[in-house]
């Protein structure tokens, strides 16, 4: 297994390029289940969850092709990819598939929706809280599906079609919200969604449906109304870009100090995020091409931070900022309130001489002058992500392991670090 290795230190300098977001390409590729044409995106991250949704979809007969590099393009440049579920050929969506990555069970709407039936597996526990799909399954029953659960599958039937009806959420969802809008664009009649997650993701799947001819009203605010067509054609969309790969950076730099440009980040979708680290002591911008982080000479100062949905302060961010907090000159409060088990960060933050402890669902920080390196591992993306911003401050070398984690969720991490000046580079494993 791959590791990451850090000498901590150096400040960072430089651009750092935005990738397509993670958690926007994963529904809008589930959602070229609903069409028999072909929908093209643009700007898709190179991760190891795209990686695993292509085949998963491949399963369910999606065919999948990638173009070439183009004239111009650098590294860093997402790529272009092209789904055609022209026919689907199997309902059924495996443990083996679906255990892998817990938003593989979204495929579950579209197929319902095109199909009349879907068999997918539970998706099970996961290391950030036991995450359940009880409010999926009340989206699916209130547009008329039958759902049964039976050996660890569900399964949906809606022999006649999917038809309209209301959704209250009593919490939100993202998604819950996904799935509402892709089972209800090919229902019969009008559904309306109250309580939907407003991130800009669940915008941006509602913004490519709409391209792909459904008709959706309200997308980015509690309240949705979709009437439903009866069917969806092509369409060419491109990714926003990714606001909790642009928040980590901006973290790491708030962390080290330095002056970094964040190309393509799009600041309204991070506000809250980009507001508490001028809090915390960094100066932030906008610029033509994007956001610039910069920290100069002054330390961090301690805020506290309670996440919350859009436009909260996104629990993506959460273990990031408790990085950042652990070189705090003073305590801070980190409250989660969104997983009930988000903290797995806290344990390998304190062997590199971070001073956290747990109170339910707050952590307190005690800011510390130095952090050492040492070896970490994590079980989950933004945990590890955390660690390699920690590590960016620590005296020494630290060695992350587990790095898997990591290539679900951010491109090229090393590089766009290293480009900007850090010691950091990956070590194949053996
Ligand atoms: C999405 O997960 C993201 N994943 C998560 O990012 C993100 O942390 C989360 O939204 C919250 O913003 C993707 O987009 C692929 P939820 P999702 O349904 O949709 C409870 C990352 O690191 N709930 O909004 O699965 C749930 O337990 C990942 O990139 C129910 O109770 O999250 C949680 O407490 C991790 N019943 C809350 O709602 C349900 O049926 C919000 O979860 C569904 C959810």
């Amino acid at each position: 297994m791959d590791r990451i290795r850090i000498v901590g230190g150096n400040s960072l300098q430089g651009t750092i390029p935005i990738s397509g977001a993670k958690n926007a390409a994963l529904p809008l590729m589930i959602a070229s289940l609903l069409t028999p044409k072909t929908l093209t995106l643009e700007n898709v991250p190179r991760l190891a969850d795209v990686s695993l949704l292509v085949r998963i979809l491949g399963n369910h007969g999606v065919d999948y092709s990638v173009d070439g590099k183009r004239v111009g393009d650098t590294q860093m440049a997402g790529n272009t990819i092209h789904l055609s579920a022209a026919d689907i050929v199997d309902t059924t969506a495996p443990y083996d598939l679906v255990s892998k990555m817990r938003a593989s069970f979204w495929v579950i709407a579209p197929l319902l929706a095109r199909t009349g039936k879907a068999t997918v597996s539970l998706p099970g526990g996961c290391a950030i809280g036991t995450r359940p799909v009880d409010l999926l399954l009340m989206v699916l029953k209130a547009l008329g599906a039958k759902v049964e659960i039976d050996s660890g599958y569900v399964i949906a039937e809606a022999g006649r079609g999917l038809r309209g009806g209301e959704i209250e959420f009593p919490k939100v969802t993202v998604g819950g919200t996904h799935t509402a809008l892709m089972a209800a664009c090919l229902a019969e009649g009008t559904t309306l969604v109250r309580g939907a997650a407003c991130e800009p993701e669940v915008v941006d799947l509602a913004a490519c449906l709409t391209k792909m001819g459904a008709r959706i009203r309200g997308a980015g605010t509690p309240t949705i109304e979709i009437e439903g067509v009866t069917s969806l054609g092509p369409a060419r969309h491109a990714v926003l870009p990714d606001r909790i790969e642009a928040g980590t950076y901006a973290c790491a730099v708030a962390m080290t100090g330095g002056d970094v440009v964040l190309e393509g980040a799009r600041p309204e979708l991070m506000q809250t995020g980009l507001d508490l680290l001028a809090k915390a002591g960094a100066q932030v911008s906008s610029t033509n091409s994007g956001v610039r982080v910069t920290r100069n000479g002054a330390g961090i100062l301690p805020v506290d931070v309670e996440t919350a949905p859009f436009p909260g302060f996104p629990t993506d961010l959460q273990a990031q900022f408790m990085a950042l907090m652990t070189r705090a000159a003073g305590r801070s409060r980190i409250t989660e309130t969104i997983f009930e088990n988000r903290f797995m960060h806290v344990q390998e933050l304190a062997r590199l001489g971070a001073q956290i402890s747990l109170e339910g669902d707050t952590a307190i920080v005690e800011g510390v002058a130095r952090l050492r390196g040492a070896p970490v591992m994590a079980t989950d993306l933004r945990a590890s992500v955390s660690l390699v911003i920690a590590a960016l401050a620590a005296e020494g070398e630290t060695i992350v392991n587990r790095v898997y984690h990591l290539d679900r969720g951010f491109e090229r991490l090393e590089q766009k670090l290293a480009d900007c000046g850090a010691t950091v580079e990956r070590l194949a494993g053996s």
